[in-house]
């Protein structure tokens, strides 16, 4: 019998007689997920989550700040709903975390609950996961935008998640050439020597049928004239509000696809220019999920420069935390525990 069924009190009688379903939960570690998931999986979940959020069929109430000058550091909660399935992404930046407490500046965890009972179907590390799904986002991009025939994928930015963005690439769009550019140019020539690519120079990156930028700026960092006719740009960087990546001249050139408004207008690659009124809405063509489910266009022909405004959406989270539930459930990965069980 559900729990949720019994009327209020009646569960301790339930349990006493043996008629309380036991409830487990499980427990997923970075270890276990990593081993779990592959960049293919991801990139097909997310795809299918844009999907549902075109069609309208995802709900995503919006980020809620928790914000803690105090402990210099803030956390968010992402909480949504996709098909059959709730969750929560309690997820926190803490910057100086690595100095102050030699922890990372960001961890996060996804509590995954079937909507219908409510019962915490497992409890995952999501740091790892979230690198994963961003990556995931804009391969998914470059899937749907790019010109058709793109062979070269360009990097601004040669940290974590343009890794990320390598590996979800390389399963949609294999073989394009890869090229490397970062203000430290040591990283971009040992992002490279990883790879397999050339350390460039960041108008040589930008000028690729590809471009990645995925670097914390608050200031633009790729020019106008460094970005070819016909390329498409993933801006993956700006997630908060300040920060920006790109010249407006190139979003007033080409047509912008968000992830999502809200998100976008406050702390996307958008968020500045639109706060300082220099990007027409006409350039906006919408989200990716309606692009997906053909209520927008996508790209209009090889001549225009497409944009995607990635902010990072609850929905992408949700869509990787349940194939991970899924996968480590048949695997029989991870640790099952009576968390709630009465
Ligand atoms: N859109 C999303 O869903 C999403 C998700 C996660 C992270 N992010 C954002 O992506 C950005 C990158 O994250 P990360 O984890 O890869 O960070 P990271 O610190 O691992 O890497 C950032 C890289 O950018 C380089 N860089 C900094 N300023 C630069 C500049 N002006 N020009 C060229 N290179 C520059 C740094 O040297 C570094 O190599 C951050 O702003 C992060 O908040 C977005």
């Amino acid at each position: 019998m559900r729990p949720s069924l019994l009327p209020a009190g009646a569960w301790r009688e339930a349990a006493s007689s043996g008629l309380m379903g036991r409830v487990k939960t499980r427990i997923l570690t970075k270890a276990e997920i990593e081993r779990l998931v592959t960049m293919e999986h991801a990139v097909s979940a997310v795809e299918g989550a844009f999907r549902a959020h075109g069609a309208g069929e995802a709900l995503m109430p919006a980020k809620v700040y928790l914000d803690l000058p105090r402990y210099r550091g803030d956390f968010r909660a992402m909480p949504t709903y996709l098909e059959g399935s709730a969750g929560v992404k309690w997820v926190n930046s803490h910057p100086e975390n690595p100095e102050r407490h030699g922890l990372p500046a960001v961890m996060g965890v996804f509590v995954l609950s079937d909507p219908d009972t409510a019962v915490p179907l497992a409890v995952m590390d999501f740091t790892y996961l979230t690198a994963v799904r961003t990556g995931a986002a804009g391969a998914v991009a470059s899937k749907h935008l790019a010109r058709d025939g793109a062979k070269s994928l360009g990097f601004v930015g040669c940290g974590v998640q343009a890794r990320f963005l390598l590996d979800a690439h390389r399963a949609v769009l294999p073989g394009l050439d890869l090229k490397m550019a970062d203000v430290e140019p040591e990283r971009a020539r040992r992002f490279a020597a990883e790879a397999g690519g050339d350390a460039v120079s960041i108008e040589e990156a930008c000028a690729c049928d590809i471009v990645c930028t995925a670097t914390p700026s608050r200031g633009p960092v790729v020019e106008r004239a460094w970005v070819r006719r016909g390329a498409h740009v993933n801006a993956m960087g700006a997630d908060a509000p300040g920060k920006q990546e790109l010249d407006p001249a190139l979003l007033d050139d080409g047509v912008v696809v968000i992830d999502e408004a809200h998100q976008a207008q406050s702390s996307g690659e958008i968020n500045v220019p639109l706060g300082q009124r220099t990007l027409d809405r006409e350039h906006i063509r919408g989200t990716l999920g309606e692009v997906l489910v053909g209520s927008k266009p996508g790209r209009l022909s090889d001549d225009e420069i497409t944009i995607f405004d990635s902010t990072g959406l609850a929905i992408q989270d949700l869509a990787l935390a349940r194939i991970v539930y899924e996968l480590a459930r048949e695997q029989g990965i991870g640790t099952e525990l009576d968390l709630v069980s009465p």
